[in-house]
């Protein structure tokens, strides 16, 4: 039986000390849920002073793709827990970590090392768990994706194996195209393993976040829970708005829920897990899985009772959650438009002062225009007008020089 974690005082040799690779927008919200329990944080990211960094007892900066560096840091910090928040993580370094004994990572370090690149996660959905998927195939050269289209068919949708918030990756109509799409990919993708996936285009009616939730019931044993389905918009693969609940018949909300089910039971550990499907009526089809918060889910810092971020945060430490929704809400994303560090933000008392709004302006210290920079949230008494106010509400933040 598991235990919750025993909460301590931070900077004590009592602390209960919880270390983020990767301290951006999603990660800093984990943190202050983290703070908010008295939990000891270190925080860990690529570049100083990056949001996460501003809200942690400390931060550091490394290279997390350098396994050595990685290593040493964690051998150093000595967390209780080790809170993956991005992809691009030496994860070969946490699987060894896990097995010496030196670390817990959340969710597990199996499920942070299959969900980094997209042929692992996708290979054990569709192969091994027999879940419904886009038809695939992978290429490691321009002859094998021709090859590949071919059998796919048109059209398709070209990714690198390893890559995140749509970079690299391109929707292809016909077989003139693939050159292009390969030189994308390649440019594109976070390390250059020469690696592509082919899916079959799915012409979905909507796509949905089903956040799900591993979290101890009061006998030690992993429960799952899981929120109401979010809807969003995706623009050349990044994530620009997201609403909760979106409606969806009956029977595809059940078989949304028991891919999300099979899938995160078979990752394991504790915490949230942001699960990807396209649906079409009835149909539904998994997509991919973050074993953490998802962007899409910034929405739960109105919708919900508890965030998603609030939830990764008691469900990881072994405490009991609540999935419940308080209200019909909207996440817009306020993007940079700016290539500049250090800029200002003009127009918040005007988006403030619209009904249900609430803002979330993230501390990036440099911004480029299409970075996220912010977001707007908005609840109302349904989602089209919690879409529509928190639209406006992202328009009346103008991000200006300093
Ligand atoms: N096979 C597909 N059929 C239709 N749309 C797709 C397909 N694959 C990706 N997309 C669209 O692109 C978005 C980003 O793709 P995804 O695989 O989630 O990449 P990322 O890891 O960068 O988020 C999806 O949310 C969806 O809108
Ligand atoms: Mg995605």
């Amino acid at each position: 039986m598991n235990q919750p974690r025993r909460l301590g005082t931070p900077l004590s040799p009592s602390a209960l000390k919880v270390m983020l690779l990767g301290a951006g927008e999603l990660g800093k919200e984990v943190i202050i849920s983290l703070q908010r329990l008295g939990v000891e944080v270190i925080a860990v990211d690529r570049y100083a002073n990056a949001p996460g960094h501003q809200v942690a007892h400390r931060a550091h900066v490394i290279d997390m793709t350098d396994g050595a560096a990685l290593t040493a840091l964690i051998e150093r910090e000595q967390p209780h827990l080790v809170v993956p928040e991005i992809e691009a993580i030496a994860t070969p370094a946490l699987l060894a970590l896990e097995k010496a004994g030196k670390a817990t990572v959340i969710p597990t370090a199996r499920a942070a090392w299959l969900t980094m690149n997209r042929e692992g996660i996708r290979r054990l959905a569709a192969e091994e768990l027999g879940l419904p998927t886009s038809p695939y195939r992978f290429a490691a050269s321009l002859d094998e994706l021709r090859g590949a289209c071919a059998e796919i068919g048109f059209p398709c949708v070209i990714k690198p194996v390893m890559s995140s918030s749509g970079k690299g990756q391109s929707k292809i109509n016909g077989a003139d195209e693939i050159t292009a799409a390969w030189d994308y990919a390649a440019a594109g993708g976070r390390v250059d393993a020469g690696r592509v996936i082919v899916e079959g285009f799915i012409d979905f009616d909507y796509e949905i976040t089903q956040l799900t939730v591993r979290a101890l019931d009061g006998n030690g044993a992993p429960v799952t829970h899981f929120c109401e389905p979010i809807g969003h918009l995706q623009v050349h693969g990044d994530y620009v708005e997201s609403w909760q609940p979106h409606p969806m018949p009956p029977l595809a909300l059940q078989r949304a829920r028991e891919i999300a089910r099979t899938v995160t039971d078979n990752l394991g550990g504790l915490g949230v897990f942001g699960v990807e499907l396209f649906v079409k009526g009835d149909m539904v089809w998994f997509s991919e899985v973050s074993p953490r918060p998802h962007d899409t889910g910034m929405v739960t810092m109105a919708s919900q009772r508890q965030s998603e971020f609030e939830l990764h945060a008691k469900a990881i430490l072994g405490l009991p959650v609540d999935t419940s929704l308080a209200s019909p809400a909207a996440s817009t994303v306020i993007y940079g438009q700016l290539e500049q560090d250090a800029i200002a933000f003009e127009g918040v008392a005007a988006a403030l002062a619209l009904p249900g709004v609430d803002i979330r302006l993230f501390g990036k210290p440099q911004s480029f225009a299409r970075r996220r920079m912010g977001v707007a949230l908005a609840t109302a008494a349904d989602i089209d007008r919690a879409r529509a106010i928190a639209r406006q509400a992202a328009q009346a933040v103008k991000p200006v020089p300093a």
